[in-house]
């Protein structure tokens, strides 16, 4: 019987073996970021509402509607953090860290974020990103520099179907020009009334929209692209040819918009053609004025957030052969309590030279902790009985293909060293 509690609608939750996964997977992140020199921060989960507002855009869905906000005891607005990037723009002011160290501040962070969305595969109230930012930099070279970190992580895991769409979303320059030709463009249009009204306050997301009837007139609509200012346009060329140095494919959207406010110049989201409607598994872009935005000095920054939930429903889609290190690769079963004993101290023994190894507890006999072994998942048995310590040896025994043999227990960690590593 289960307890009288569920977790929360949407909490997206990981036990094992998924949760293997999970943690191997933001591992492998982490070795990414590190190879490229991203340090690590552990930041705030909830923040002053108004971060938020200012930093993610009070016109977003994210910010009107979905965000997880709550009074504190001392009678402050605080909300549950819905992305990471305001966050880490914010910590990365607050502790200075842009006037100590050299531009760009490169770090990275993850957790959970929260977002009150309509729960659905793939879409969750409480949902897990990798979020990597560079800040302090104009560099297209940082640009494409983040995507390849994005795209190695992807690669080292083994998807193969990842799709980069790139565009451009200008700067403060070009895009309000732009901003008002596709408003003029849009309110000739057939548009029902709630989209009328998101004209004049978020033309770009109309682009955006998936309904047929909305898709089909926008079809011609005025694209950023071909309005960019030769500032932005030389900007989006570089990242381009520098991508391209780098082997790494893309494709132009000139349509895609994402959805937040603090956008600039590079915009990107990698997509799993697998994952039928939530198929974005990630996305980035650049955010020149977020500093501004919330505060601080003129600050340039590039960044990513990626969705480890989709990434884990991408790699059981495609049946990749990314495997976690297994957490248990030889495990222990004792026959009787003084053989017990011998072999507590050495599973001790194992564990301390890198072998996961794990034992059968609670005195069970043969059957039942040959059982725990296959359950284990491990490799091999090391069997220990009376006659066994009486002989200096214990019996490993290979669990797939069942043969057995005695080994020294002088020899047993080298010798398991040894053929795990066959
Ligand atoms: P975002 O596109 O809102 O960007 O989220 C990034 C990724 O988080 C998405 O591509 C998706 O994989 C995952 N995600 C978002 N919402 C959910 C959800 N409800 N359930 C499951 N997964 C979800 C950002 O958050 C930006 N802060 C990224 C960024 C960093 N831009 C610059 N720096």
């Amino acid at each position: 019987m289960s307890s009288s509690f569920q977790a929360p609608k949407g909490v997206s939750e990981y036990v094992p073996p998924r949760a293997d996964l999970f943690y191997a997977i933001r591992e492998a992140f982490a070795e990414q970021a590190r190879l490229a020199g991203y340090g690590y921060l552990e930041l705030a989960v909830f923040e002053d509402t108004n971060l938020f507002r200012r930093g993610v855009g009070e016109s977003t869905d994210v910010v009107s509607k979905e965000m997880y906000t709550f009074e504190d005891r001392g009678g402050r607005s605080l909300t549950l953090r819905p992305e990471f990037t305001a966050t880490v723009l914010r910590s990365v002011l607050e502790n200075n860290l842009h006037k100590t160290g050299a531009l760009p501040v490169k770090v990275w962070t993850t957790g959970p974020a929260f977002r009150a969305e309509r729960p659905q595969q793939g879409r969750y109230r409480q949902f897990y990103q990798l979020d990597l930012e560079a800040i302090g930099s104009e560099d297209p070279q940082v640009d494409a520099e983040t995507i390849a970190i994005a795209a190695n992580w992807y690669r080292s895991l083994g998807l193969s179907r990842v799709r980069l769409l790139l565009n451009s979303l200008g700067c403060k320059e070009c895009r309000p020009a732009y901003r008002a030709l596709l408003q003029d463009f849009l309110r000739g249009l057939d548009l029902d009334e709630a989209t009328r009204a998101r004209i004049e306050i978020n033309p770009l997301r109309v682009l955006d929209d998936k309904r047929p009837q909305v898709r089909a007139q926008v079809q011609d609509a005025p694209l950023m692209a071909d309005h960019l200012c030769p500032a932005c346009k030389a900007h989006h060329d570089r990242v381009r040819e520098l991508l391209a140095d780098l082997g790494i494919g893309w494709e132009d959207d000139p349509r895609l918009v994402r959805g937040l406010d603090y956008y600039t110049r590079t915009t990107y989201e990698f997509d799993h053609p697998l994952l039928g409607a939530q198929s974005g598994i990630g996305g980035g872009g650049r955010y020149d004025g977020l500093s501004e935005d919330i505060g601080g000095p003129p600050l340039p920054g590039i960044g990513f957030g990626l969705g480890l939930d989709r990434t884990v429903l991408a790699l059981e889609a495609e049946g990749a052969a990314f495997a976690p290190k297994p957490r248990c690769e030889a495990f222990g079963v004792a026959l009787g309590e003084a053989a017990e004993r011998r072999l507590f101290a050495l599973v001790a023994e194992l564990r301390r030279a890198g072998i996961a190894a794990d034992m059968a507890f609670g005195g069970k006999k043969l059957k039942g902790a040959m059982k725990d072994a296959d359950r284990s998942g491990a490799r091999y048995a090391v069997i220990l009985g009376e006659r066994d310590i009486a002989d200096g040896v214990a019996q490993v025994k290979d669990l797939a293909e069942g043969e057995q043999t005695a080994v020294p227990l002088t020899d047993l960690t080298s010798t398991l060293k040894e053929r795990l590593s066959r």
